[in-house]
């Protein structure tokens, strides 16, 4: 018998967090309803081109309206958290100024039937969807950013605070800064260093200011912030390889962990680093960047192998991707490589800082067919059982890991992927809104019940 198939859900401990996440902007839709606000994504959407298959998240998976039933499929799969985000323009249509009590009303609504479910809800704060009237004023490049941050997060926290214990302040930084604010792929789709470079200062101070705000307003919080992350392979052994490989470290892996652990901006000679740092006059802020975190969400997909390239301005290095090395891959191109899940978890628990790790996410996207009804998604199966075999390995061998969440419970909008990429444990039919469990789902629910 192989070792995948004697893995077991009771191998993990029996206070082991298992999870399944859904995030506002990909899930929700309801986009105006109930005085909702526009978020950034509503409006990127609408452009033409910037969504495959010019689709928007307007509808979704209507989630706003049949949050009962998807809570009791996280319910009867077996998972005891549930992890989702709240909408900023639905609470703040505007991001600022006046708040909409229906939006309010509606996460009450949420987090109640979680809790008669006993389905343990974590709430981040941030998942990619500012409201678009805050962009108007600059977004997350603006100096005004943490003072509307600060005042979302003040609402929530004294709204939810008194039902909802687990916070995770932002996801993925490093995936909205710079997607959003240097390569434009996401929204607001805006480019350039005089974008990244103010979006990340403003996302690090926030992160902290968060945490700050959650411990203040929330007894016995527990609070975290998720980042992406992926071990970074340099393609050779070659010294210019082994250092464009530890700037992509730098940016995608160190870049918001370290300023939050009162490590400063990391550095080691990469001129970006540099630029951020003055940009910024980050040395007057190293403790406003700071909070002492109870849990760091660690997101992993894939590795990233990095080779030496001069043409690419700036980090002069580029990746080689999984197909021509033909390596196995997701139908997203994501490396398929549960050593490396294994590797990166290493990395982020060597901090001696880090004092929990939860996997907030982690999952695939395979194109799945149904025939009479049934998904028999098998390749996404064997991804998990891989990446949770790793998982294990590094829990026996020390490192503090509390739960894992996996990406996603449905079918959903995968941002500029539109609805093709589907990484669901359930499968949507976009037109009627049916759900059905795919093979995935079933095996999760089997290896839960044990
Ligand atoms: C990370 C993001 O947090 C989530 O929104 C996204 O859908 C998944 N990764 C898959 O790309």
């Amino acid at each position: 018998m192989s070792k995948e198939a004697i893995l077991k859900a009771s191998d993990f401990g029996d206070d082991f967090l298992w999870g399944v996440v859904i995030a506002a902007a990909q899930n929700e839709g309801g986009y105006k309803t109930d005085g909702r606000g526009l978020s950034i994504w509503d409006q990127f959407a609408n452009k033409q081109g910037k969504i495959k298959g010019g689709t928007t998240p307007a509808i979704a998976c209507d989630f706003y309206h049949r949050y009962k039933d998807d809570l009791l499929l996280v319910k009867a799969l077996g998972f005891k958290v549930f992890r989702f985000s709240i909408s900023w323009s639905r609470i703040l249509p505007l991001g600022t100024g006046k708040i909409n009590q229906e939006g309010i009303q509606f996460y009450h609504r949420l987090i109640d039937e979680c809790l008669n479910l006993d389905l343990i809800p974590y709430v981040t704060l941030y998942h990619w969807d500012l409201p678009a009237a805050l962009e108007k004023e600059g977004g997350w490049t603006s100096t005004h950013l943490i003072k509307w941050f600060t005042r979302y997060v003040q609402i929530c926290t004294q709204e939810y605070g008194g039902k909802v214990k687990n916070w995770i302040v932002l996801n993925e930084p490093m995936g909205f800064t710079s997607l959003g604010y240097m390569i434009g792929k996401h929204a607001p789709g805006k480019m350039g260093l005089s974008n990244f470079l103010p979006a990340v200062h403003n996302a690090v101070l926030a992160q902290a200011e968060g945490g700050r705000i959650i411990r203040t307003n929330v007894p016995h919080a527990h609070i975290g912030t998720s980042f992406s992350c992926s071990e970074i392979i340099p393609a050779t052994q070659n010294k210019k390889d082994i250092e464009a490989a530890n700037r992509i470290d730098i940016l995608l892996n160190r870049l918001f962990i370290e300023p939050s652990l009162g490590m400063g901006y990391p550095s080691d000679g990469f001129a970006l680093m540099d630029k951020l740092y003055l940009h910024n006059k980050a040395w007057k802020f190293t403790e406003r960047m700071r909070f002492d975190f109870d849990f760091i969400g660690v997101q992993n997909y894939f590795p990233v192998v990095v080779k030496y390239n001069a043409v690419i301005p700036i980090i002069q290095a580029s990746d080689i991707n999984a197909k021509s090395r033909k390596v196995p891959a997701t139908d997203m191109g994501w490396e398929v490589n549960p050593n490396s899940f294994y590797n990166i978890i290493q990395q982020y628990a060597a901090y001696p800082s880090v004092k929990k790790i939860i996997i907030s996410e982690n999952g695939a996207f395979y194109k799945d067919k149904m025939i009479h009804g049934v998904i028999n998604d098998t390749n996404r199966i064997d991804y998990f059982k891989q990446y949770l075999a790793a998982l294990l390995k590094a829990k026996n061998n020390g490192v503090n890991i509390a739960g894992y969440f996996a990406w996603t419970l449905m079918d959903n909008f995968e941002w500029s992927e539109g609805y093709h990429a589907r990484f669901g444990l359930v499968h949507v039919d976009f037109k009627t809104q049916l759900r059905t469990v795919k093979q995935s789902g079933h095996w999760f629910r089997q290896f839960l019940a044990q």
